[in-house]
């Protein structure tokens, strides 16, 4: 634990009115083999000592002209933010009344006058001893919490770079580019936010709408990349890209993989019931998949697709409104309407 040497370099602040006292306890401290002992006899300077000099104890007199021992404490507890004082207090007063003041104060110990030497050098040592293994905890405990911080960092930056490269290869075999995860992602956190969402959420909506159609991984290329529209057949199996999404993302704990499963499955969902794969309406479908089904239209509007030209973003925005209240939540159209400036210069940034 702690070496003798650490205990004698332990720092001592004497408080006593009375030069006498404050020199023979000087004495009896340097006989021992302290190396850092100051003292005072004004009692209003102890603040000032207290921050410029930090003691790991501090003898402490209560009869003081100018701040009692009891003020002087009061001081202290006012800038110093620990349940823990390193004061022995010095007494002349032997009541009950006295000493009970003095340990409910926050004082650690205290010590009648006029002392024994060895009895207060024993005491002396205990205190510093207490006090410097108690910053020795608080100093582990603060590296621990640096630590535990700093891969706790790691590991949320590891799992964001897995979610982006895990919704990218989806959209590399789409033959689509990183840029439209990210025009989707950008797009449903601005209009979250503008819906109402926190600052939280909409991060949480911006790190898992990435995944949205990470279950096209699972559908036939000759499906995906057909230039021409889906016969029915084709057209149910592409349908099952939200259900292999979810249950890709399913059995996660993390708030983002949830959000993330959340979107892949109602993302196309539509406001009048009439989307998949559950055919849910209205306040039914998650706002976080409301949302991202907004994002995701405009964008694969916009965007060329094996199927289709893209379109203008005028063209696009014009199609997002025919479709409120049919395929769109009404509400969120209209924000979309709101901040659609924001939108477009969300798009002409990643192209
Ligand atoms: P995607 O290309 O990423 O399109 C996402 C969503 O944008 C579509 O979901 C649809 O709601 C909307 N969208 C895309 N193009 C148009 C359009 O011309 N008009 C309108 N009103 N909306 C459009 P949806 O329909 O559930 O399709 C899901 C995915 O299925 C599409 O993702 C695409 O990969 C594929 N897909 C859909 N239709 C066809 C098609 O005719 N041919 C081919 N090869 N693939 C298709
Ligand atoms: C499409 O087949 O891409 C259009 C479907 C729709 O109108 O939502
Ligand atoms: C919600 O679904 O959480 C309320 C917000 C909305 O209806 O758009
Ligand atoms: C959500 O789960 O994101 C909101 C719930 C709802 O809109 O009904
Ligand atoms: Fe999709
Ligand atoms: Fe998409």
């Amino acid at each position: 634990m702690l070496t003798e040497q650490e205990i004698k370099n332990g720092r001592v602040l004497i408080v006593d009115d009375k030069q006498d006292n404050t020199l023979l306890l000087e004495n009896i401290l340097l006989k021992a083999g302290y190396q850092s002992v100051l003292s005072t006899n004004d009692p209003r300077e102890v603040l000032d000592l207290f921050v410029s000099f930090q003691p790991d104890l501090i003898l402490l007199d209560i009869e003081m002209p100018h701040l009692s021992g009891f003020e002087v404490i009061e001081q202290i507890k006012s800038i110093f933010d620990s349940d823990y004082l390193p004061i022995l207090i010095l007494t002349a007063y032997h009541d009950r009344e006295t000493r009970l003041h003095a340990l409910r104060s926050g004082a650690r110990d205290f010590i009648s006058k006029p002392f024994d030497n060895e009895e207060i050098l024993c005491r002396i040592r205990n205190l510093i001893e207490v006090t410097l293994a108690h910053h020795r905890i608080q100093n582990n405990n603060t590296l621990l919490d640096l630590e535990i911080e700093t891969k706790t960092r790691e590991l949320h930056e590891t799992r964001l770079e897995i979610i982006r490269r895990l919704g990218m290869a989806a959209e590399f075999k789409d033959r689509e580019t990183a840029n439209h995860i990210i025009r989707m992602s950008k797009i449903s956190k601005l209009l979250g936010v503008a819906h109402g969402m926190s600052e939280e959420e909409g991060e949480l909506i911006l790190n898992a709408s990435p995944m949205h159609d990470v279950g096209k991984i699972g559908i036939p290329d000759q499906i995906l990349m057909k230039p021409d529209k889906l016969d029915p057949v084709e057209w149910k199996t592409m349908q099952n890209h939200s259900e292999l999404g979810f249950r890709l993302l399913d059995g996660h704990t993390s708030e983002i993989m949830n959000a993330a499963k959340e979107i892949a499955l109602t993302h196309h969902e539509k406001w009048d019931g009439s989307g998949y794969p559950r055919r849910i309406n209205g306040e039914n479908i998650p706002l976080m998949g409301r949302v991202c089904a907004i994002a995701d239209v405009f964008d694969a509007l916009t965007s060329p697709r094996p199927y289709k030209q893209p379109w203008s973003m005028q063209e696009a925005t014009d199609e997002i409104e025919r479709l409120s209240g049919q395929h769109f939540d009404p509400e969120l159209v209209e924000t979309f309407m709101g901040v659609k400036e924001d939108v477009y210069n969300i798009c002409r940034r990643h192209v």
